[in-house]
């Protein structure tokens, strides 16, 4: 049943892009005609390349993202951004609750919730980012620690058109590790069991991205893995080639 679903490969490019960065992503839109039959393509940038990158991408077959926002539509919160704001820069999802997010910002579940509720208020999708930490993983709590943040992240009303999980173990976001092919297996079919249970046949079809450490070297192996439906890439979705060439080892 899973087995219909379209990947999705979305790039997440953290703190990185000034306006120059424009000539990579228009290689990212030459490119994209040839992955389309593969993957959806999503690219995230810095908030302030959003409006730019939008308008190159109006009619393309590359979306826009955001890497997070307010839980509030507008007000007083110095420096932050409404989930309206992105949606009107040209942003179509944002991704919300990275664990670089949740780390440094001491980001809780619940606001991650709010945020994802944000999210859809502004008529966007929202990417849900979970994962353990190394320690956590060596204490063997990886399926309790996600059960906990899917359940207090995922707003109730999830459904497959707009809410995207991606699970990223925190070790492996930019280590160059990544779990084995096994060990995907069994985390992303756990978390499909949990978005079944809660969300029925919405749960069914709902994306599970796979992030950290995604690079063209083992993408293949990764999103041939059941309940992948495509992954989260932060390194190497800076570069087009690198991107594109993701997109091309899905399935
Ligand atoms: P990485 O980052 O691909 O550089 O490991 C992934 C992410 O943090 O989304």
């Amino acid at each position: 049943m899973t087995d219909a679903i379209r990947p999705l490969i979305a790039g997440n490019w953290k703190m990185n892009g000034l306006k120059a960065s424009a000539a990579e992503f228009d290689a990212m839109l030459t490119g994209a005609a040839a992955v389309a039959a593969k993957a959806d393509l999503l690219v995230c940038p810095p908030a302030t390349l959003i409006a730019a990158f939008a308008a190159k991408a109006a009619g393309k077959t590359v979306a826009v993202g955001a890497q997070d926002c307010h839980p509030k539509a507008s007000g007083a919160h110095t420096g932050d951004i409404a989930a309206e704001m992105l949606a009107d820069a040209g942003a179509s999802a944002i991704i919300v609750g990275h664990s670089e997010r949740r780390a440094d910002h001491g980001e809780s579940d619940d606001l991650v919730r709010q945020k994802a509720e944000a999210a859809w208020r502004a008529g966007v999708i929202a990417i849900v980012c979970v994962g353990e930490t190394q320690g956590q993983r060596d204490a063997g709590q990886t399926l309790d620690i996600l059960r906990g943040q899917l359940s207090l992240s995922l707003p109730g009303g999830s459904k497959a058109d707009n809410l995207v999980v991606a699970y990223e173990p925190v070790w492996a976001i930019g280590t160059g590790l990544t779990p084995t092919a096994k060990d995907v297996e069994q985390i992303h079919g756990f978390i499909r069991e949990l978005l079944i249970s809660r969300f029925s046949d919405e749960g069914a079809k709902m994306r599970i991205l796979y992030g950290g450490s995604v690079k063209p070297s083992n993408a293949a192996e990764l999103m041939a893995v059941k309940n992948v439906n495509g992954a989260l890439v932060g390194g190497a979705s800076l570069k087009a080639a690198d991107f594109l060439a993701i997109a091309k080892g899905c399935p």
